[in-house]
């Protein structure tokens, strides 16, 4: 049983400065929660029960908002905000814990997750990356597709990475897979990955299926991130040790229900709030009128 997941968060969120200069992209807000509640409660509804969080000594705030604040919830309580309260409480009744490790240098997502390697041993476990949304309950959806890779995982004992295609001027953003048969590529399905790619240029890419933060990893990958040289931008990649992996162990790709929301950067991070707004069942149907009546 998969029970563990690892939310690297120690990145320093340069992509969306100045507004992250003092505060953690991952407590940027999508609605009314902070984006890394949105992680946390995707990784808890697929079974996860302790969550590495792989940090900076920067990002304090997003240990504080798991854990409890007695003075606001006494507050709450004695103003009679139960609905307020509850809301608040619902962090804790999610069931995981939090562990925080901390990434003492900016060595590239590879070296973040083998930071986390002393709390999750040796076990099978999630990595999710922070800066990519996945809502399996949005606008009524019920395909839960990181419970769909933990089951597969489990039948199959083959780690499990999120696909998506991405258009080809898009490609150099992401890690690309090539992958065996299939074709066409459905939502949902499974696929053999032949070769993992990071950021490739479009003219070097092998397809436009790029990794969208979501992976079920082999404890096996370990031995791989140790031995592991720097790739591109000089960063020990995640990526080329699922490459190397597949040499000797079969990774499959899961292709994504429904689409990703990334929040890395200003205009990504404002459209999945207005995706997310129109969901909403407090704000959707005011957002909505608001913005058919909204003049250019
Ligand atoms: C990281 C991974 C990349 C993946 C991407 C998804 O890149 O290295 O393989 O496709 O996340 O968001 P980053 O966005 O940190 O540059």
């Amino acid at each position: 049983m998969i029970t563990k997941a690892v939310i690297p968060i120690a990145g320093l969120g340069s992509r969306l400065l100045p507004a992250t200069k003092a505060i953690p992209k991952e407590m940027f807000p999508v609605v009314d929660k902070p984006m890394i509640q949105y992680v946390v409660e995707e990784a808890a509804n697929a079974g996860i029960k302790e969550v590495v969080l792989v940090t900076h000594p920067s990002k304090n705030s997003v240990e504080n908002h798991f854990d409890t604040m007695y003075e606001l919830e006494s507050q709450l309580e004695s103003r009679h905000k139960s609905d307020l309260l509850k809301e608040v409480q619902l962090i804790q009744e999610l069931g995981v814990k939090i562990i925080s490790v901390r990434q003492s240098k900016a060595q590239g997502l590879g070296h973040a997750i083998s930071c986390a390697r002393p709390v999750i041993g040796d076990n099978d476990f999630c990595i999710l990356l922070p800066d990519v949304l996945i809502n399996p309950h949005l606008c009524n959806s019920k395909i839960d597709n990181i419970a769909a890779m933990i089951s597969r995982f489990e039948f199959e004992k083959s780690s499990q990475i999120m696909l998506e295609p991405v258009p080809r001027e898009k490609v150099h953003q992401y890690g690309i897979a090539s992958v065996k048969e299939q074709e066409p590529i459905k939502s949902g399905n499974f696929s053999i990955i032949e070769r993992l790619i990071e950021k490739p240029s479009p003219e070097d890419t092998p397809s436009n299926l790029a990794v969208v933060g979501r992976y079920v990893m082999s404890k096996s990958i370990w031995g791989f991130l140790e031995k592991l040289e720097p790739g591109v931008g000089g960063e020990i990649q995640l990526t080329d040790a699922i490459d190397a992996l597949l040499a000797t162990e079969k990774v499959e790709g899961y292709h994504i229900v429904g689409k990703s929301h990334d929040c890395g950067n200003h205009l990504n991070w404002l459209q999945t709030n207005i995706e997310f707004g129109l969901c909403s069942n407090k704000i959707g149907l005011s957002l909505k009128n608001w913005l058919k009546n909204l003049t250019f």
